[in-house]
């Protein structure tokens, strides 16, 4: 990780309460986003949909530091959590374990494979509001949504052999150092995602609140750059270069 520039990822704050992070997917995004966490001191308690028995080859692989559970066991093992699924109206979610918690949402609403949202195609809410009020008592962040979490074919592209979350990762004030997009309607939330970012080796940039999460949608000219990567500059030119079409999923 890094491993170019002789860094490690590395969670600060000591022993501070926010080190065990619940993740609701385990599929790229989970899986990968665990394996980044825990390379920087966090502890992970990971989840998919079918169950823990499902997932014991990959704690075993995480090592010491994670464990797998039930959604709503690792919900109420959080001390903050990230759902790493797309959304869905009908979506079963422990929201009673997730209540006063920050919630990271990584979800892209995609067309092509979540089908058409009306609320978000009309531009009267984002993906992430919806999300925000399958949770109503949770604070619901996005975050991690225009990074790479998987490995693209060593052969086709050999510098994309690792995911970009682990790749591009970098010591603060490094001069390549990347950034990511935070968006909440939660200052707490957003501060919580940019210490994670920094953690994980990338500066954040504030996008909220969710209502302008449009911006950093699919397709939106800070998205395209999911595997190379953007800096701190170069994302807030983007966020501003947005526009509106409508709907915001890749059809
Ligand atoms: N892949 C990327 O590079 C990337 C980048 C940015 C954002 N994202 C976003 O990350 C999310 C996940 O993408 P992915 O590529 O990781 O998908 P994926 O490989 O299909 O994994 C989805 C995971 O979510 C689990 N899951 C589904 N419903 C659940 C529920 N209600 N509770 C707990 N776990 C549940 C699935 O479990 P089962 O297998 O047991 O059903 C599976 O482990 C998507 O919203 C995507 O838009 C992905």
């Amino acid at each position: 990780m890094g491993s170019d520039v002789g860094w490690r990822p590395q969670r600060h704050g000591g022993e501070t309460p926010m080190r065990t992070i619940g993740i609701l997917g385990a599929g790229q995004a989970g899986s990968t986003l665990a394996r980044a966490a825990i390379a920087a001191g966090y502890d992970v308690v990971i989840a998919n949909s079918r169950g823990p028995q499902t997932l014991a080859g990959l704690v075993e692989e995480l090592g010491p530091r994670a464990l797998a559970a039930t959604a709503a066991e690792a919900a109420a093992a959080a001390d903050f959590a990230v759902l790493a699924f797309p959304y869905s109206p009908g979506d079963r979610l422990p929201v009673e374990e997730l209540a006063g918690k920050v919630v990271i949402d990584n979800n892209n609403y995609m067309l092509w494979r979540d089908g058409n949202v009306p609320e978000v195609d009309s531009g009267e809410k984002s993906i992430h509001q919806l999300r925000q009020e399958q949770l109503p008592a949770s604070k619901i962040v996005k975050a991690f949504t225009h990074v790479q979490f998987h490995a693209r074919s060593e052969i086709r592209v050999p510098s994309d052999a690792l995911p970009a979350v682990i790749r591009l990762a970098r010591p603060a004030g490094a001069a390549d150092r990347k950034a990511l997009v935070v968006s909440s309607d939660f200052p707490d939330a957003v501060e919580l995602v940019t210490r994670f970012y920094d953690d994980l080796g990338f500066d954040a940039v504030d996008n909220s609140p969710l209502l302008e999460a449009w911006r950093s949608e699919p397709g939106t000219p800070m998205w395209r750059h999911h595997v190379d990567g953007q800096s701190r500059e170069e994302l807030i030119r983007n966020l501003q270069l947005a526009q509106r079409s409508g709907h915001q999923g890749l059809r």
